[in-house]
């Protein structure tokens, strides 16, 4: 009889997904994580609960020694939904559902992540997310800092004004107002924020696969990333 050893919560492969806002990244890696029945880690939510966080205690975005302290103590839970609901958010008791994904919390958390004690505060964390049979992780740091000996690493890029347009029709789909060149702006600011920053600025690993998803539908990234998975036997 062969006695196989259970696999410990380390060795779970890991799928990480990188990239900048737009590209894509949030809904593939949930179509991953729902086909393959692994863990979704969504690290760009950490950072936003940490924005939210920072504005309820009324803490400014200079206050790094504060702002590592709410990181550190996040009082938050994921509520899984079913199907093709996302679940919910609950931060000190609240549902933060609803305001997590707008643009200007969009904006506090892109400050936050710049402060280098907030990222250290989030990385055992975001690293208690790999848990067997396994996760995807997306974010913009998850294949160079979080998780370097990630199983497969990906990088999805896309064009300004294509992820300008999806960022549109989805804000737009839920009844935000917003005006196409503002959000140019905005995602060019946040670009420019993200792989300029000093600590875990935004870039590919090296040995990360580069898609760029200008052109392509949601369907067609999923498929070229399962393609990626199956060709390299991880399941
Ligand atoms: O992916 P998102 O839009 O939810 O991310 C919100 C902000 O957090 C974005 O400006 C980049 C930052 N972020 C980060 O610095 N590192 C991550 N791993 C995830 C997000």
């Amino acid at each position: 009889m062969v006695i196989r050893k259970k696999k410990q919560p380390e060795e779970a492969p890991v799928l990480a997904v990188d990239g900048p806002s737009g590209s894509g990244k949030g809904t593939v890696c949930r179509l991953l994580a729902r086909e393959l029945g692994w863990n979704l880690l969504d690290s760009g939510a950490l950072y936003r609960l940490v924005g939210i966080a920072a504005r309820n205690h009324r803490v400014g975005l200079d206050n790094h020694v504060a702002l590592e302290v709410l990181a550190g103590h996040l009082d938050v839970q994921f509520l899984p939904g079913a199907g093709d609901d996302e679940g919910r958010v609950i931060l000190e008791g609240e549902d933060v559902g609803p305001m997590l994904r707008s643009e200007e919390v969009g904006a506090l958390a892109s400050e936050v992540a710049a402060v280098p004690a907030v990222r250290s505060a989030l990385l055992t964390r975001q690293r208690a997310f790999r848990i067997p049979p396994g996760l995807v992780a997306d974010g913009r740091d998850m294949g160079t800092v979080v998780f370097p000996d990630a199983t497969l690493k990906v990088f999805l890029t896309a064009s300004v004004g294509e992820r300008a347009e999806r960022r549109y029709k989805q804000l737009k789909d839920k009844g935000e107002a917003v005006s196409l060149p503002r959000l140019v702006e905005d995602i060019e600011a946040r670009d420019r924020r993200d792989t300029e920053r000093a600590v875990a600025p935004l870039r590919p690993a090296p040995d990360a696969v580069l898609v760029d998803t200008t052109g392509m539908g949601i369907t067609e990234v999923f498929l070229r990333l399962m393609a990626e998975v199956k060709e390299r036997g991880i399941v």
